[in-house]
């Protein structure tokens, strides 16, 4: 199979003080700019509590003796980073739409390439012991989800782990009964560009369906703005994610064009999720390659 050379840079336009890709391959709807990098390396480091480690896959002996991983939509490469500090027998790579990862300072077991996970990516097929990808349900759409998976399973090797970690924001969600504005939350700007806010409820038939095998899924409830400094944790990361996707949300709700009523709502939120005891509701899938799928 012939590889391309994915790493191409992609045209930006500023929307609102923030940094987007003009790219219509590119459907992720949040920033690429350093106050989003802030943010995600904060929630790298409270879902690595949350989850008390950083992958749920039985690979733990594999990473020690040395394997190649590779982390799906990167970003910044704070998992990536993280991992290749523990596991230093084994390769870790990183690949991003985003530019963001650490070009020259990295650790000599850690490569980073610009690259769309929805595309043919440039890895050989069956180059990886190991994939994990967390975090891709703002940028994935319906059709690209199935790519992605198709994509994955070329380039992970036969017997290989794939571990997808994602949340279900469409049964997470605020202020439902409050739903007078066409698209008033986060998950139904999400489906209005053909993105699956429940994405996670779709993916065991996904990727069932894609070919991989011996799926395990599981589920966990983190606690959002109550239950705790971990709730707090997790709020503060939404609450950031919110801000950080206001310039899209505006286009639908011009009122939110004033900074304050978009933070009343958001403050709105906090109180519900407090006195609803709303959790977000996180699914780690786990599954293999197939050994005879070549
Ligand atoms: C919420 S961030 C998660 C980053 C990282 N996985 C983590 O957990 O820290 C989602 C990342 O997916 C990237 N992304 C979105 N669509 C992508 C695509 N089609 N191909 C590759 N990366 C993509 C974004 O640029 C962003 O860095």
């Amino acid at each position: 199979m012939q590889i391309q050379d994915t790493n191409e840079k992609h045209t930006q336009v500023l929307e609102n003080g923030r940094m987007y890709y003009a790219n219509e391959k590119i459907a992720y709807i949040l920033p690429h700019d350093i106050d989003e990098c802030v943010r995600l390396e904060k929630q790298h480091y409270g879902l690595k509590y949350y989850f008390q480690g950083n992958f749920n896959a039985p690979v733990k002996k594999q990473l020690e003796e040395g394997i190649t991983v590779l982390d799906a939509g990167c970003g910044p490469g704070y998992w990536t980073l993280d991992m290749a500090k523990d596991y230093p027998n084994s390769k870790f790579r990183g690949v991003d739409v985003s530019d963001f990862f650490p070009k020259k300072y990295k650790p000599d077991n850690c490569e980073f390439v610009i690259g769309n996970i929805t595309e043919t990516l440039p890895y050989e097929d069956d180059t990886f012991d190991y994939i994990h990808q967390r975090m891709l349900l703002l940028g994935l759409t319906s059709s690209s989800w199935d790519k992605c998976l198709k994509e994955l399973l070329r380039v992970l090797k036969p017997g290989g782990y794939i571990e997808i970690i994602d949340t279900d924001y469409k049964n997470s969600a605020f202020l439902k009964k409050k739903k007078k504005k066409k698209k008033n939350t986060v998950s139904e700007m999400l489906e209005s560009r053909d993105i699956p806010a429940d994405i996670p409820l779709q993916l065991e038939e996904r990727i069932l369906r894609t070919g991989y095998v011996n799926l395990v899924e599981t589920r966990s409830f983190l606690p959002l703005n109550h239950g705790g400094e971990a709730g707090k944790l997790m709020w503060q990361d939404y609450y950031h994610g919110y801000l950080n996707v206001r310039p899209l949300m505006i286009k639908d709700n011009p009122e939110w064009n004033d900074p304050q009523t978009y933070d009343l709502f958001i403050q709105k939120c906090a109180i519900e999720a407090n006195s609803n005891k709303t959790s977000l509701n996180w699914h780690i899938f786990c599954a293999q390659k197939t050994l005879s799928s070549i």
